[in-house]
């Protein structure tokens, strides 16, 4: 299996490039920002508690979000690798993903961190708030908040995967089409190992 963490702030791309990664690769995408919204829409006792959270640019408690990702995992028993985007969020929830691979008997391949100035992550989040309909977009100061969260609880989790050699940078400025070249590029040879083992 090729599990990658598709990594960094808000605003970064994860989303815009996770579902061209998906297209090119078929690995299963698994966003947890994408399954609260989802909770939230069809109003569940998950949703609800959720929503007072991510409103004001704070995280989901760990153990909301690692539960919601088991039950994916067994969801998806067979698929060929997968896709975590926005996920961990905080070094209990690296471990927590660690646990669950390895109960699967398989494990992270590699962290993608894309790589953004703050001036233009802010711009980039506000720009979208005019159209995208998400209450934590149009406010800057929970943007600026999910940034600061960002920092001192995410960040910790590049570190996390740093010390086994698994942490990656790629500048995540330009064009989307040349963002995702790069991550192909890194992504690829992981791909064609696995389809060789198969
Ligand atoms: P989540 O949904 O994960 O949001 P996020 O990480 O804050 O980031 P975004 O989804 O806003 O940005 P993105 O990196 O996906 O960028 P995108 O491609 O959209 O989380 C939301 C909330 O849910 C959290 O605050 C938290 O409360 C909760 N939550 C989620 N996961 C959790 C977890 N694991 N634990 C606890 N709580 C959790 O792009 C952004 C914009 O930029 C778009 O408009 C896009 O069109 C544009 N853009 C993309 N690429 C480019 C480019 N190259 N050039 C110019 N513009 C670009
Ligand atoms: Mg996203």
């Amino acid at each position: 299996m090729v599990n990658i963490i598709l990594f960094g702030p808000p605003g970064s791309g994860k989303g815009t490039q996770s579902d061209k990664i998906v297209d090119q690769f078929g690995l299963v995408h698994l966003s947890t920002g994408n399954l609260l919204r989802q909770e939230i829409a069809d109003k569940t006792p998950l949703g609800i508690e959720a929503r007072s959270f991510m409103d004001k640019g704070q995280l989901v408690p760990d153990e909301v979000v690692i539960g919601m990702i088991d039950t994916c995992l067994e969801k998806n028993i067979g698929a060929k690798g997968f896709l975590f985007d926005g996920f961990p969020r905080t070094v209990a929830q690296a471990e927590a993903l660690d646990n669950l691979l390895k109960l699967r008997k398989t494990a992270i391949t590699r962290l993608l961190a894309l790589e953004v100035s703050e001036e233009e992550l802010v711009n980039r989040l506000l720009k979208r708030g005019e159209t995208s309909g998400r209450s934590d977009d149009t406010d800057v100061h929970v943007i600026r908040k999910r940034l600061l969260v960002y920092r001192n609880e995410t960040e910790p989790v590049a570190a996390h995967y740093a010390k086994t050699g698994k942490h990656d940078n790629i500048k995540g400025e330009g064009s989307v089409e040349e963002i995702f070249e790069s991550l192909a590029a890194r992504i690829r040879p992981y791909m064609e190992a696995a389809r060789v083992e198969e």
